[in-house]
């Protein structure tokens, strides 16, 4: 019962009888009705990780609004979720837009970002209605406004800005450095809010930056928060430019192994409310909404990958491979990013961890390992693996690499499971080609 693995699980998870159980659910008895490789989320997990963000930013700053960023994993079940929390969405292309639409978000708690939205998606947005248009680009800024000015109401923006702050995080997710893709260079900054401000379709409510993620320490945010404030005060005093809402974006670290922890939400919310209230010094007349962007922390924790083990391949004195029927195709992170990962046998919770074992996925390349050199208890052909925190940037970044189905999605809820998505099948990966 004391295992600290289980922290890292949804918070309904409990080992009882050798056995992982979530939500009530014995996640044996799961994975023999549903098949895996199989994702998980515990509903409680995802209530209690949107109001934790809520909650913390709203009690230290009533102007503050959550957008759950939905690359993290989106479906309509999630997004209708998402909508009863009260919560926004941050959305990134016309496929999310229209996933959420489907789904019934209401259009005006809706962020599109993106550095190249196409012209199909930015009409899409303005026809549904979105909130704020993120705009990235002096490319975008004049394509919005010729779209803009075929509509009646105008178009509510932010410009987005990139820092130039090291976020310290893989480079792969690092955005706010001044080598970057994304968002208006500091000292091109000037010249796209005055065209902003002039345009007669936009109007230009604030500013967003978003630095990268997972990040783990509360300084980046603090160090681009106060070069962003001093920029909009200049930009008051040049073009009478008026800092409504102000986002910091997302990226807010989860704890996916025992030895490094992350912090709570409490952490950024009091950090980022300490460096905005001192950007903005005294004499304001009023404070700008607050807007921040957690994707992974929302969903993460709530997410279990359970895969059924296969072979077994010991190499003397180098390694032990123990193969499951997943892998790369259904989370890529350990590949693309040496993620780390930790592990339970659902079937086998409290045994003794006795041997050591990589655990790899069933995809045709060597690089296709979910945990390296990983303590647990002796596996055997059909025991489960369950890996903790795949709630994020899983499901959204697989593919059908090797032409391997998609697994299932279900959620787990207190009056037990509910299909969220079905697995995929071979004739769905022939469906789309013309015979
Ligand atoms: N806002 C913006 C503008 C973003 O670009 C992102 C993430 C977020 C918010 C949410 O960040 P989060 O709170 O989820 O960390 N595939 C990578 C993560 C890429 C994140 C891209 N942008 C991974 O698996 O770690």
């Amino acid at each position: 019962m004391n295992n600290p693995l289980l922290s890292l699980f949804p918070v309904t998870a409990q080992v009882k009888d050798d056995r992982l159980f979530i939500a009530g659910q014995d996640i044996v008895g799961l994975v023999r009705r549903f098949g895996t490789p199989l994702y998980i989320f515990d509903e409680a997990t995802l209530h209690s990780q949107c109001s934790a963000f809520r909650d913390e930013f709203a009690s230290l700053y009533p102007r503050s609004r959550v957008l759950y960023a939905a690359k993290a994993f989106l479906g309509q079940g999630l997004a209708r979720m998402i909508a009863d929390e009260r919560l926004g969405m941050d959305v990134v292309s016309g496929g999310e837009l229209s996933l959420a639409h489907k789904a019934g978000f209401p259009p005006e708690r809706i962020h599109f970002h993106g550095n190249n939205k196409g012209r199909e998606e930015l009409e899409l947005a303005l026809t549904l209605g979105v909130g704020r248009v993120v705009v990235d680009n002096f490319h975008e800024l004049s394509l919005l406004e010729e779209i803009a000015s075929r509509r009646i109401a105008l178009q509510n923006i932010l410009l987005r800005i990139s820092p130039g702050v090291d976020p310290h995080t893989h480079s792969h997710t690092s955005t706010g450095v001044t080598d970057s893709k994304f968002g208006f260079l500091m000292d091109r900054a000037a010249e796209a809010v005055g065209l902003a401000m002039d345009s007669p379709h936009l109007h230009l409510v604030g500013l967003h930056f978003h630095l990268g993620s997972p990040i783990y320490d509360v300084e980046p945010y603090q160090e681009a928060i106060a070069r962003v404030l001093a920029f909009a005060t200049e930009m008051e005093r040049k073009f009478n430019f008026e800092l409504r809402e102000f986002s910091p974006g997302g990226g807010f670290a989860v704890s996916y192994t025992v030895d490094r922890p992350a912090p709570p939400p409490s952490y950024y919310a009091q950090g980022i409310v300490s460096a905005l209230r001192r950007g903005m010094g005294e004499g304001k007349s009023e404070e700008p909404w607050l807007i921040v962007e957690p994707g992974r922390s929302i969903v993460a924790r709530a997410g279990v990958a359970l895969y059924r083990v296969g072979t077994r391949k010991e190499i003397p004195g180098i390694r032990t491979y123990v193969s499951v029927d997943g892998g790369m195709g259904d989370n890529i992170r350990p590949a693309l990013y040496d993620s780390a990962y930790q592990a339970l046998v659902a079937n086998k919770a409290s045994q003794e961890h006795r041997e050591t074992v990589t655990i790899s996925g069933k995809f045709c390349e060597s690089g296709d390992v979910l945990i390296r050199d990983i303590p647990l208890p002796p596996l055997s052909p059909g025991d489960i693996i369950a890996i903790p925190v795949s709630g994020a940037y899983s499901i959204p970044m697989s593919s059908n690499y090797n032409a391997n189905p998609r697994p299932a999605v279900v959620l787990l809820t207190g009056q037990g499971p509910k299909l969220w998505r079905r697995r995929e099948h071979y004739q769905d990966m022939a469906a789309l080609e013309e015979s």
